[in-house]
């Protein structure tokens, strides 16, 4: 008979998060919503120095519970942002995949170079930090992944098939 699976439990404390695309949108408001409500952030961003203001407000936050770090979901090495976070003692209790952009046009006129570019960034930098972030999460048995989908993933757009495919892939992780 198989064992049970173990069972996750939810830590009565304030949590780790490593946001993606910290710099615009639903990003920055997600950051700081957690860090008014005690949590402590890695914000993150594919150019820090683009947005200095930005940095320096969460990075100032009290209590020192906000930080800023370089990553681009399409490097294929991004999952060592998290391997060397975890190894410099902090746990990642919520990774928030939210970095995204979408190309629009007739499915037809992308070309196939276009369409690999979405499916990077939405599907396969989200699975990246996925597999590096769980396997942590398993051990401490605590941890929560949110991915921030769209109803373009549920029901077809014009100009927007690339992309609801690519958030669509991931949905159905
Ligand atoms: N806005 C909407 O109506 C809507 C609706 C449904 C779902 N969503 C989804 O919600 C998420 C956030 O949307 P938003 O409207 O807040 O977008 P936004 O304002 O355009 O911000 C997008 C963020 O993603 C980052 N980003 C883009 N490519 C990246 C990459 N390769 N690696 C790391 N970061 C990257 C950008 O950072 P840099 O360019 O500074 O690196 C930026 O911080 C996206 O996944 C989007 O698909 C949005």
């Amino acid at each position: 008979m198989a064992a049970p699976a173990p069972k996750m439990t939810a830590p009565n404390r304030p949590l780790n998060w490593l946001i993606t695309g910290s710099s615009a949108g639903f990003g920055i408001a997600l950051t700081r919503h957690a860090l008014v409500n005690g949590h402590t952030v890695i914000a993150t961003s594919r150019n820090p120095s683009r947005t200095p203001d930005l940095v320096r407000e969460v990075e100032s936050h009290p209590d020192g519970r906000g930080r800023w770090v370089k990553l681009d979901v399409d490097d294929p090495d991004c999952g060592s942002v998290i391997h060397d976070l975890e190894k410099e003692g902090v746990e990642i209790d919520v990774l928030v995949n939210n970095a995204g952009w979408s190309v629009h046009g007739p499915v037809e006129g992308l070309t196939e170079e276009e369409v690999r570019a979405q499916m990077e960034t939405l599907y396969f930098g989200p699975v990246r930090l996925i597999r590096a972030a769980v396997p942590y999460m398993r051990r401490r048995r605590t941890g929560i992944v949110v991915c921030n989908s769209t109803g373009a993933a549920l029901e077809a757009r014009e100009s927007m098939g690339a992309y609801g495919a690519a958030k669509a892939a991931l949905d159905g992780e």
